[in-house]
């Protein structure tokens, strides 16, 4: 194995967080996103909706780029407590007017504001901050819902092979646009994601994301061993891949890069020590991974590291453990394991539709906040069954629900909203609709359909508003998607 060559963290910029606030009326700040020079060859403008939506909705001719959206605004100010349906963290702005201001939140107010802003009245309507999801797999879209496995199968039988494909750039291109697009037509603005092991793929998802303007953070899939022929890689040209992409990506526009370990049973150990020297020399970047997800997995993993105490204690032992870590399911850990995230300021990413489909297990979320470990909402797709975090969270609940535990509307929101920012490292960017952040937002209907129309008018309090609507709601009750304020989504093309 060799070391990454200490340049590395020299050469890659690092992710500091743009500047906000300065936002006086009026004034006007260049573009956070400006548009790559010509010169770099990736200002190529990708996906239907870029070019359908894109500024539409700004009133172009407007000299600072304000819009102003009336709904129901709802986010967090803090974290709510566990079962605690009255939270004070929970902060309602019914029928307000959100402020927008060269692509990002100017403030909220409930009076309309003056002639300077373009008006978008979605009186009666919820507005989020748009969605965060933690683990997701671009090249998945084409395995989900493949019947009758459990994990390892599964990713024998289905995953390795279409997974494959995304060698070739076409197909990789194709892939990671869909992907983008179905992303925000599910009211995600933001995602943490696993491309491929070839770099094309990983290309393709920042491309895809920076036509879009998202915040997105990804990386090579690592895996050189327990892997089929086309998808196997090996230390040394994964590293130089890897250093590659983080020198060519890794901290421009939104996009940040993951250090990738698929999990421990394809890598092996000299690929994880490699893994964890990329982390040690760019504390800015991410490192995703799976862990401790299905029983026949953790006996493999087990037996191929028989001295590390734990599964997670593998990838502790290679240096991957750390703030940036987003370690996927963590279903059959322990407390010495939730002490090892807690310590090192991992988080976990809770994939409960992939938990359901692939028989894999019931995440202990009560244990995991118990220990202080950040917990994120998560779909897994192509694990998962749904890109919708909305059916994300209403499988959390049922599968908290199994173990005799209530998840709140206001836990399951803030996981997948502020949360997950926090636990990211990025409020000052997404997640809430404070003054500063980017405008991100989602515009929903509270109900779609008389059966939630009903439910809505019958619901007494917020809580339960708000619980009718995660468990009823999906992708029909998206109206729009906004990303740093621009239109990047809308359900109904003349509304
Ligand atoms: N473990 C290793 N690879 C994968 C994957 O692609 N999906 C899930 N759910 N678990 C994994
Ligand atoms: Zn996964």
């Amino acid at each position: 194995m060799s070391a990454p060559s200490p340049s590395v963290a020299a050469r890659v910029p690092a992710c500091k967080p743009e500047p906000f606030g300065g936002l006086a009326a009026g004034g006007s700040k260049a573009s956070p996103h400006p548009q790559p020079s010509p010169a770099s060859g990736r200002g190529r403008t990708s996906g239907s909706f870029a070019r359908v939506l894109g500024r539409e909705g700004w009133g172009e001719g407007s000299p600072s780029r304000r819009l102003a959206i009336r709904g129901d605004l709802l986010d967090f100010s803090a974290a709510p407590a566990w079962g605690d349906v009255e939270s004070t963290a929970v902060r309602f702005r019914p029928d307000h007017w959100l402020l927008i201001e060269d692509g990002r939140i100017a403030g909220a107010q409930p009076d309309a504001p003056d002639a300077s802003w373009v008006r978008q009245d979605h009186g009666g309507r919820l507005i989020l901050p748009g969605f965060i999801d933690t683990h997701v797999h671009m090249p998945q879209l084409d395995v989900i819902a493949s019947y009758g496995t459990e994990l390892l199968d599964w990713l024998n039988t289905y995953t390795f092979p279409a997974e494959t494909r995304y060698a070739d750039p076409a197909h990789a291109q194709a892939g990671a646009t869909l992907f983008v697009d179905a992303l925000l037509a599910h009211g995600t603005t933001a995602a943490v994601v696993f491309a491929t092991s070839h770099t094309t793929s990983v290309d393709a998802v920042f491309e895809a994301a920076r036509a879009h303007g998202m915040r997105i953070v990804t990386g090579k899939v690592l895996q050189d061993r327990h892997s089929p022929d086309g998808l196997r890689d090996d230390v040394l040209q994964a590293e130089r891949d890897c250093i590659d992409l983080i020198d060519r990506w890794h901290g421009v526009d939104r996009l940040a890069y993951a250090v990738t370990v698929r999990f421990a049973p394809t890598s092996t150990p000299e690929q994880l020590a490699m893994a964890g020297a990329l982390c040690r020399a760019d504390a800015s970047l991410y490192m995703q991974t799976h862990v401790a997800e299905n029983r026949a997995e953790v006996a493999w993993a087990r037996e191929l590291f028989p001295q590390a105490r734990s599964y997670l204690d593998i990838y502790a032992r290679a240096g991957l453990l750390h703030p940036r870590s987003v370690l996927a399911h963590c279903i059959w850990i322990d407390d010495a394991d939730r002490a090892a995230l807690h310590a090192a300021g991992a988080q976990i990413a809770h994939s409960p539709s992939s938990n359901l489909f692939l028989g894999s297990g019931l995440f202990d979320w009560r244990a995991a906040a118990a220990s202080g470990v950040a917990v994120s909402l998560a779909t897994d797709v192509g694990g998962g069954t749904s890109l919708s975090m909305l059916r994300t969270m209403a499988d959390a609940y049922k599968v908290q629900a199994m173990a005799g535990q209530r998840l709140t509307a206001w836990c399951a929101l803030h996981a997948a909203t502020l949360g997950a920012a926090q636990a990211l490292g990025l409020t000052d960017e997404i997640g809430s609709l404070n003054a500063g952040c980017s405008a991100d937002v989602c515009i929903w209907d509270w109900a779609a359909g008389p059966v939630a129309q009903r439910r809505m008018q019958v619901a007494r309090s917020l809580h339960e508003r708000a619980f009718a609507w995660m468990l009823l709601a999906d992708d029909r009750n998206l109206v729009a998607t906004y990303v740093a304020g621009d239109l990047r989504h809308r359900r109904d093309a003349k509304e």
